[in-house]
């Protein structure tokens, strides 16, 4: 059977030398790799960009050489083709080794039918993919404490890993639908639901990635008002202790989860939820962190009879219209959900270390986009934030 061991996580991480790379690069053939670049709408386009740079540096020093391919997500494929992703798109995808994805949406497809909008493109690479496991880690780099909402001490050292389901629950319920009731009113219906294999699954990724940080998971649910919040809670349980009774596991509603983040971050390790309360509470921990401009994230599937699991890479922030053309935008989230491929697609520890050193090297010499402006930091534009990363790569490498 497959299994849904992960590889390490970034926690810890040590500063990589090129040592490792060269050395692995005489001992190995250099694999290839299949990259879907879906660069999407607003910033999108700007970010990837900047990620594209980081793939061809790797590519002329590292051990795995990427082929990239790119398409249209969101509205631009809906300007393209008339819906948020074409089949075509979504066959690519399957066939990929793995897919970076910038954003979607924006105000000019305010006007396009529910079906047809720009977010149903990425909810149909989620289901079709059968990416359940969406990992959003929380970091808080060094540099940027005080640009946090919170203070300083209780975000230093902040490293949450949000693990939230992301093919099931009131997302893709059915019933989902509004019906006219004939007498002026409407009843609008979405579905919560959860089978006990979907459950089980995202709760063995959350065990498994404990393990390999700070051995605690929180469990967030509304089991005091939902069935599925009972089910959750009850699968949970039993998965822990027939598996994961190691690990410390606390069960927590998921209002109360939302409160605990704001007045006590650090007493996360990884928090398992599911699709909806996942969505809001890792915007919220993304906040924490400085700005929604900094966070990865990282969607997966099932591992296959190679080990191999289908992956969707893309950014926590969205497409901020207001912002998109101007070059400004914030490149980071789009670099390190990069840096998460090649360390949970790609077996590129090394290699990922090394991006998310130069980011954080890269902060602190107080360079930053507009998002993150501070006292005594210099901005810098899009293009120029992708240029320190690669010349820091380029200095840690040395
Ligand atoms: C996210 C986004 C999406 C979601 C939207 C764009 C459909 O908010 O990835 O968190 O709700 O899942
Ligand atoms: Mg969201």
């Amino acid at each position: 059977m497959a299994s849904d061991a992960l590889p390490p996580c970034s926690r810890n991480a040590s500063k990589p030398g090129l040592a490792h790379i060269i050395s692995s690069n005489k001992e190995h053939p250099m694999p290839t790799y299949d990259l879907l670049l879906l660069p999407g709408d607003g910033i999108g386009p700007e970010v990837m960009a900047e990620a594209s740079r980081v793939i061809e540096w790797l590519n002329a020093h590292g051990t795995a050489t990427f082929n990239t391919d790119s398409d249209l997500v969101g509205g631009s494929a809906y300007d393209e083709h008339g819906e948020a992703i074409a089949d075509a798109t979504v066959d690519k995808a399957l066939a990929a080794d793995a897919v970076l994805l910038g954003a979607v949406g924006g105000p000019k497809w305010d006007g396009v039918t529910y079906e047809a909008r720009p977010e149903a493109g990425l909810l149909r690479l989620r289901k079709d993919l059968q990416l359940f496991a969406n990992l959003r880690p929380a970091i808080c780099y060094p540099a940027l404490a005080d640009a946090s909402s919170l203070k300083r001490e209780h975000v230093e050292g902040l490293d949450i890993m949000i693990v939230r389901e992301l093919t099931g629950g009131v997302y893709f319920g059915e019933p989902k639908e509004i019906t006219d009731l004939g007498n002026g009113q409407k009843r609008a219906v979405d579905t919560q639901v959860y089978e006990t294999y979907e459950i089980e699954r995202i709760t063995r990724v959350a065990f498994d990635l404990a393990r390999k940080r700070g051995n605690k998971v929180h469990s967030a649910d509304k089991r005091n008002v939902m069935k599925s919040g009972v089910l959750w809670n009850e699968v949970v349980t039993r998965v822990h202790a027939d598996e994961f009774s190691d690990v410390q596991l606390e069960h927590i509603l998921a209002d109360n989860c939302a409160m605990q983040l704001v007045r006590n971050p650090k007493q996360f390790d990884v928090l398992v939820t599911d699709n909806l309360f996942g969505d809001m509470l890792s915007d919220e921990a993304a906040m924490l962190t400085g700005s929604l401009g900094m966070l990865p994230s990282a969607s997966l599937g099932a591992t296959d009879e190679n080990d191999r699991r289908k992956a969707l890479y893309e950014p926590v922030h969205g497409s901020a219209p207001d912002i998109a053309g101007s070059g400004v935008a914030n490149p980071i989230a789009t670099i390190a959900s990069l840096a998460m491929a090649l360390r949970y697609s790609f077996d590129m520890g090394a290699e990922a270390d090394l991006v998310e050193n130069a980011i954080a090297g890269v902060l602190n010499k107080g360079l930053r986009t507009g998002d993150l402006m501070q006292d005594g930091s210099q901005t810098i534009g899009t293009t120029a934030m992708g240029g320190a990363i690669i010349a820091e790569m380029e200095a840690l490498s040395a």
